[in-house]
């Protein structure tokens, strides 16, 4: 059998019983005495009792009224609650942002997040940067709010939207012999080794598809689920490497690394910010989202 009650009565009821009366429970709420006692007596008539008893001059709780009055608290503050929540998400108060980018978008995310907040102050940040395949396993579970990864997933349904390039190049050592020569054909380096990231990346099967369509073998060495570990690699002389221009900076300042000039290259690739398909996006993740689709470039300069 469902209880027929109706907020409205349970407020009422609340208060009446919280001041043991229903003229205090009438100012408290705007009311007339007799509009407090007519939501009273629906309440009674659906909950089938009493729920008030005078005994003398003194309003007094049934027990019937006390179950309904410790119910009619708990539920007061689960809508309180929900208040609070959907203020929170139409962005009446500080809002939460959750994101999770893929492993290189890590060399740049900060400074777009440094920037958001500092314009959105108050605003509660969480990052995860993790692989592709623990990316595309939050977008089925629809966890984050947005997701920043070098391709959309196959096999999810996604929104995804590019906002910026990233160009795969190939680096070497600053002295290495082929470094001073101009647009290497792509089958000199069917023999090298190459100082790879870990199967699953996405800089690892853009490169591996690159090779298959220019119809050139590629050679895998050391796999590495670190670009800051494949750059030392690197520059150690341990093979050449293959990453994102947006990793190399300092490297390129301090001519650490030289990018060689090679036929066909960069690699030409895109970030993209991506939702799962559907998600309502909450007004915080959404203007997130817009600074990342327009501003994102000012704030990151490619070397
Ligand atoms: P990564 O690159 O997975 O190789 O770090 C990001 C991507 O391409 O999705």
């Amino acid at each position: 059998m469902a209880l027929n009650m109706t907020f409205r009565q349970l407020k009422v009821f609340e208060s009446a019983a919280r001041h043991l009366s229903y003229t205090r429970a009438a100012e408290e709420l705007h009311l007339s005495q007799p509009g407090v006692s007519m939501q009273i007596k629906q309440l009674e008539e659906v909950v089938g009792l009493p729920l008030f008893e005078q005994i003398g001059k003194k309003m007094h709780l049934t027990s019937a009224g006390r179950e309904i009055y410790a119910y009619s608290k708990s539920i007061g503050h689960l809508l309180d609650e929900a208040e609070v929540v959907l203020g929170e998400l139409k962005g009446l108060q500080s809002g939460r942002l959750s994101i999770s980018v893929a492993t290189t978008a890590g060399h740049f995310v900060t400074r777009l997040l440094a920037a958001f907040s500092q314009r959105y102050e108050g605003v509660t940040i969480s990052l995860d940067i993790t692989n592709r395949a623990s990316l595309r396993e939050q977008l089925e579970a629809n966890r984050p709010d947005l997701v920043i990864m070098g391709q959309p997933p196959e096999g999810v349904e996604v929104d995804a939207e590019a906002f910026m390039e990233n160009p795969l190049v190939m680096i070497a050592p600053s002295n290495h012999p082929l470094a001073s020569e101009k647009q290497l054909e792509l089958s000199r380096f069917e023999d090298e080794q190459f100082v790879v990231r870990e199967k699953g990346s996405g800089t690892r099967s853009a490169i591996e598809r690159f090779f298959s369509e220019h119809q050139v073998s590629f050679h895998t060495g050391i796999e590495m689920s670190s670009n800051e570990a494949i750059k030392q690699a690197v520059e150690a002389g341990l093979g050449l490497g293959i990453v994102s221009i947006h990793t190399l900076e300092l490297e390129l300042q301090t001519r650490r690394l030289q990018v060689l000039d090679v036929k066909d290259f960069p690699i030409q690739r895109h970030w993209y910010i991506i939702q799962r398909k559907g998600k309502r996006l909450s007004p915080t993740a959404e203007a997130f989202k817009t600074f990342v689709l327009e501003q994102a470039k000012e704030f990151i300069r490619l070397p």
